[in-house]
């Protein structure tokens, strides 16, 4: 099987506000440029109808992220570059789905909690703080950082084409796809981006 046809799964967490819906905005143009079928989770679009009815308690938080991975897991076996963003505030479950799916990309969208709530892209955090929504992530309810995520997105450095490039970077270098992109603008693009990542590998 070449590169291009494998499937993965790449799974965006991070805080509410911290850029995952922004950063597959950006990735899946790259991705279908490269000649993947792609699909998105988005945790937003999910509970409005796979997750219908489930609330933010513990326990349906994890019954979103299971199927949410279930569904990533049928895609990622076709072939499929499959993307969940949501926000998977839980370690334990998330471990359980990376390893139902094994090809399995996790990425650490990252930006503090003040950078979240001054941006208040939904509105959320200034409810969440006047205690007019409960269990809200990162203020009332907790949010566990992965420990060894394949990719750091650090929203607040980075522009969301850089976050975005950083995520293709690693998938090449993870063989999930063709590094031979071509064209002289690839090119360009490839040696930008493989840059961008090694940065991320320093210490
Ligand atoms: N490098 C970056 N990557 C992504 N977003 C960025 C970046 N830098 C700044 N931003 C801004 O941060 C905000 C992120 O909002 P976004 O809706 O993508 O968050 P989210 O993680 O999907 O939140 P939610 O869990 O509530 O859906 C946007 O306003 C975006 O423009
Ligand atoms: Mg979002």
């Amino acid at each position: 099987m070449s590169n291009n046809d494998r499937g993965v799964t790449i799974w965006l967490t991070g805080l509410s506000g911290a850029g995952k819906s922004t950063i597959t905005e950006h990735l899946v143009p790259m991705l279908k440029a490269r000649g993947k079928k792609v699909e998105v989770l988005d945790g937003d679009v999910v509970r409005t109808n796979l997750s219908k009815g489930l609330g933010f308690s513990k326990e349906d938080r994890d019954t979103n992220i299971r199927r949410i991975g279930f569904v990533c897991n049928l895609l990622t076996r076709n072939g499929v570059v499959a993307i969940a963003a949501a926000i998977s505030p839980y370690k334990a479950v998330r471990q359980e789905v990376r390893e139902m799916i094994g090809d399995f990309v996790e990425v650490y969208v990252k930006a503090s909690l003040e950078t979240c709530i001054q941006r208040d892209v939904k509105g959320l955090y200034k409810k969440a703080l006047a205690g007019e929504i409960k269990q809200f992530t990162g203020v009332s309810d907790p949010y566990e950082p992965p420990e060894n995520p394949e990719v750091i997105c650090d929203t607040e450095r980075e522009t969301p084409q850089e976050s975005a490039a950083k995520i293709v970077a690693y998938l090449k270098k993870a063989g999930y796809l063709e590094t031979n992109a071509g064209t002289e603008e690839n090119f360009i693009e490839t040696e930008k981006t493989e840059n961008v990542y090694l940065e991320q590998e320093l210490p």
